[in-house]
């Protein structure tokens, strides 16, 4: 069985202050949840004190993004293993905000798949389609698409093992909508059957995630999908009782 996750992903939201009080208010209230995996991704500048906070919890953090190179002149990049050593587990790869308003391409997606495989992280790497691939009956090709430049990679089933997929509908981002849960299940299924392709053990094992306006009131129907195994959440992780809330809800054995 894969172990539900629920993510928070805090976009740049946020002033010190008030990431100060959501990570207080997320540490008070996580020991009820024993099942889930929780993990948040504030801004880097705010890694320092996620790790300070988080450190000894059951809460995991990650970074946003990372450099598509190593190191080096790369003036504003942060390099995997930058974040790395703030005690990262995982990082958020091809996020579509990344995708559509930075030009991120399959293949940097899968470059940068392999930095954090590199640096030890574990990549949430995100798909999705817009609406109007959605409204031209692409959704299926688009996301196979995005998958297939991260399974292109030299080393993916390794990779693979230690990813995790997200997900995320581009018109359901920010704006209320949600996929329905069956809408969401059936690209879910889409994407292990793909993966499964390749090889079937790698497709049991992968945790695919739901992101896109998930809310206390839709977290439930959501992970109740078989092939959805939890939840990228955006707003919503903002407020640190909602967040737990959807943790809670996504709370089951495994
Ligand atoms: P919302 O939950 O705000 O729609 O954001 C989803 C998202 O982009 C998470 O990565």
């Amino acid at each position: 069985m894969r172990r539900p996750m629920v993510a928070g992903n805090w976009k740049m939201m946020g002033t010190r202050s008030e990431v100060e009080a959501l990570s207080k208010s997320i540490v008070a209230g996580v020991s009820a949840i024993s099942e889930v995996e929780m993990a948040v991704f504030p801004s880097f500048v705010y890694l320092d004190h996620i790790q300070k906070t988080f450190s000894g919890t059951q809460v995991a953090w990650g970074a946003q993004n990372i450099a598509s190179e190593r190191q080096g002149a790369f003036t504003g990049e942060v390099s995997a293993e930058m974040v790395a050593e703030f005690g990262c587990e995982y990082v958020l790869i091809g996020h579509s905000e990344r995708r559509q308003y930075y030009g991120e391409t399959d293949q940097i997606v899968a470059v940068k798949t392999m930095r954090a495989f590199e640096a030890g992280l574990k990549p949430i790497i995100c798909v999705g389609e817009t609406l109007s691939e959605r409204e031209a009956g692409r959704t299926f090709s688009v996301v196979e698409g995005q998958l297939e430049a991260v399974l292109a990679l030299e080393n993916s089933n390794q990779t693979l093992y230690n990813a995790v997929l997200a997900y995320e509908p581009v018109w359901a981002i920010g704006t209320g909508k949600t996929a329905t849960a069956q809408e969401a299940q059936a690209v879910h299924q889409c994407l292990r059957e793909r993966v499964a392709k390749r090889d079937e053990k790698l497709a049991k094992a992968l945790r695919i995630l739901y992101g896109g306006s998930v809310k206390r009131d839709n977290a439930a129907e959501l992970i109740s999908q078989p092939d959805i195994d939890g939840c990228l959440v955006g707003g919503a992780s903002l407020d640190g009782q909602h967040f737990l809330d959807i943790a809670s809800l996504c709370n089951r054995s495994y």
